[in-house]
């Protein structure tokens, strides 16, 4: 891997003063120490790994499995092997059983004001009537559906219909552009898309179709759609070959019934594609039995949920928190899981804590990137409404600042809410470092221990560990129910972006490189400082700069880019790109306007550079590779190093003395 960043950069900001749990929500947290006095992580190593049973146990299985961990194939390790489970059924179906059949799972709110409530019984109909159809169009056991849809209940239905009839779910975020969509259906081989006409993007209809549309054009297969009318008059479109409207396949088979379909525990659940080090993007594959029974797990432990609560996650499902703590985790819980669409500053800057005083939510998990925004925002739009429903707040992306943190854990949570800081990544699956809410104490700005069960150590180069208070790579040595299993159709990519860094496969010896680095302290807290390798966390959005600077190298006129990511404000990160012309053209408004326009509609607005500097040439060392260490330094107006290395050191003070323009 190529360290081209370092780690040297960052160092762990001092934590904010400790704060114990409060009393109140220690003495009914669904997790507690005290079972005879002795500590839940020590129950865990005494007992590893049939210590991940009790997350197993949460589940209701067909069949029940023989060995917990088997671990002869590694890194390619397997979980709960010859167990038997639905991910569907344990989300949907054994609620009902239990009686439990009204009461709300899910609510939706809608960009314009909407609400809807499916109570598990709805979403049970919706479910088998979605599968039904599915299996009518054609989709067996395996085959791989694709899933381009806003925030809007058919996601969630969607999902569930495919793990019903055991076909893997491959969720692409909706403001990805048609080329992101073409080369996640191409990647996984998928003939199966479920998209819908637009949405509405701050107040506008926008067409999503048409670049669904595009999508399959470029792409070799015949890819039978399904499309949902979310706009109905507002944005009309017209069905061609291919193509069935979604409400008429849920009428055409109305009130059937399908069999949830036994998988076995490491059958694939879904895949979600993620930026890596390189420019194309990742299918991590996960699993049905480990991947639920941690995450679920995760979600009763960490994040508290009870059946009785109200839980929001305000993050997007088309990203992996959604997909483990907006749909899976909650659902498997039999809570009432909350999924707004939209933007927290419209109508109004309020919306967020309109909609947790209106459903008087109890839990709710969000942004370091959204908070920075709340903010910056003021206190007052929470003043507006009655947040004492809420009883824990959780976060998860980026790390959060102690300021930030205590803004969170004041204005939000009223001083009395515990803040779970929660690191975890696509290729975890589920939350792998954070406190217990109703056990540890709270230090601000740092995520907490890991879990009962995990293994972390912060490592350097040579993969020894660091001493406490020394920066590091975070490794985890000993592998986790709800791990990737693999990278789609790439097991060799697998072990050559995550293991083969820090392991030593000859000794037998795996452990997993997170591309992350940290710093651990004495009571083994770790603070997160960021990533090392090729990806950047913008808006807590993971983001290849390879990938961008791709885009921008297709830009006609442009020779060369290179994107680095920029401390903004309270620990926010920002894109900006170094870009330069081709032949002796004056980079102009023109070529800004164009290569905007590209990142857009190579990846979507998400990877919209901040601020683009065009220079004359980049900085390269005298074989010829950039120095983008450099530029991050330059970026983030940091006194520069030795440039001795370079082959055209007179760049650097041209690239500084460059006015940026956004
Ligand atoms: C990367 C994973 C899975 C959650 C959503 C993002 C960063 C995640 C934290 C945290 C500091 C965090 C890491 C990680 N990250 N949570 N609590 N503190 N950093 O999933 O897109 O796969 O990104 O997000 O850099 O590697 P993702």
């Amino acid at each position: 891997m190529d360290d081209r960043n370092g780690w040297g950069r960052n160092r762990p900001e001092p934590t904010g003063p400790t704060l114990d749990p409060p009393e109140t929500f220690a003495e009914q947290a669904n997790v507690t120490d005290a079972v005879d006095d002795q500590p839940l992580g020590e129950q865990f190593e005494r007992n590893w790994p049939e210590c991940w049973e009790r997350a197993a146990d949460l589940l209701t299985w067909n069949e029940s499995y023989d060995t917990v961990l088997e671990d002869e194939n590694a890194p390619f390790y397997e979980w709960f092997t010859g167990g038997e489970l639905n991910a569907a059924y344990n989300c949907v179906d054994r609620h009902l059983e239990a009686g439990r059949k009204n009461h709300a799972a899910i609510r939706w709110e809608g960009k314009q004001g909407e609400r809807e409530t499916y109570t598990y019984q709805d979403l049970a109909v919706a479910v088998n009537e979605f599968a039904a159809a599915l299996r009518d169009l054609g989709v067996e056991e395996d085959d791989v559906v694709t899933i381009y849809l806003p925030m809007i209940p058919e996601l969630p239905i969607a999902m569930l219909a495919c793990a019903r009839i055991g076909a893997p779910h491959s969720v692409v975020f909706a403001g990805l552009s048609a080329d992101a969509l073409a080369t996640r259906l191409d990647a996984a081989d998928s003939e199966y898309l479920v998209t819908c006409d637009g949405y509405y993007r701050r107040g506008d209809a926008f067409n999503q179709k048409s670049k669904a549309d595009n999508a399959r054009l470029s792409v070799e297969q015949d890819v039978e759609t399904v499309v949902v009318d979310r706009l109905g008059d507002e944005l009309p479109h017209v069905l061609g070959d291919g193509e069935s409207d979604y409400h008429e396949l849920r009428e055409a088979f109305a009130g059937a019934s399908v069999e949830p379909v036994s998988r076995d525990a490491e059958d694939m659940l879904f895949l979600m594609y993620t930026s890596g080090t390189t420019g194309d993007p990742k299918g991590v594959v996960h699993s049905t039995g480990g991947y639920l029974s941690q995450v679920t797990w995760t979600a009763r432990s960490v994040l508290d949920i009870q059946p009785e609560d109200t839980y929001w996650c305000a993050a997007d499902i088309g990203w992996i928190t959604g997909h483990s703590y907006i749909v899976y985790g909650p659902l498997a819980l039999g809570t009432t899981t909350v999924m707004y669409e939209g933007t927290p500053d419209y109508p109004d800057r309020d919306r967020l804590w309109e909609i947790i005083d209106r459903n008087a939510v109890d839990i709710f998990y969000t942004a370091p990137t959204a908070i920075r925004a709340f903010m910056k925002w003021g206190e007052e739009y929470p003043q507006r409404h009655d947040l004492s429903s809420l009883r824990l707040l959780g976060t998860v992306g980026e790390p959060i600042s102690p300021g930030p943190w205590r803004w969170y854990h004041e204005h939000i949570g009223n001083g009395e809410c515990p803040v779970v800081d929660t690191w975890w990544q696509t290729e975890t699956g589920a939350i792998l470092i954070s406190t217990l809410p109703g056990v540890d104490e709270m230090k601000p700005g740092a995520a907490g221990p890991p879990l009962p069960g995990i293994d972390v150590t912060v490592v350097d180069e040579d993969g020894d560990a660091v001493d406490p208070g020394q920066t590091g790579y975070l490794t985890i040595p000993r592998p986790w129910p709800a791990m990737a299993r693999t990278l789609y159709d790439r097991d060799d990519r697998f072990r050559a972006e995550y293991w083969d860094r820090f392991s030593a496969s000859n000794a037998g010896v795996w452990r997993y490189f997170s591309g992350d680095t940290a710093a651990v302290d004495e009571d083994g807290y770790i603070t997160m400082l960021g990533r090392v390798d090729d990806v950047i966390n913008v808006a807590s959005t993971r983001l290849s700069t390879m990938e961008i600077e791709g885009a921008i190298a297709d830009v006609d006129g442009v020779a060369e880019a290179a994107v680095v990511g920029r401390s903004g404000s309270q620990g926010s990160t920002q894109i900006c790109a170094y870009v330069s012309a081709a032949g002796d053209q004056n980079p102009n408004d023109a070529l800004r306007e164009s290569i905007l326009e590209r990142v857009e509609t190579t990846i979507g607005p998400i990877a919209t550079p901040e601020a683009i500097v065009f220079t004359p040439e980049l900085p390269k060392t005298r074989s010829g590779k950039i120095l983008r260490r450099l530029l991050e330094d330059i970026a983030n107006g940091e006194e520069l190093g030795d440039t001795s290395a370079l082959r055209n050191p007179e760049i650097v003070g041209e690239i500084q003395s460059e006015r940026e323009q956004p």
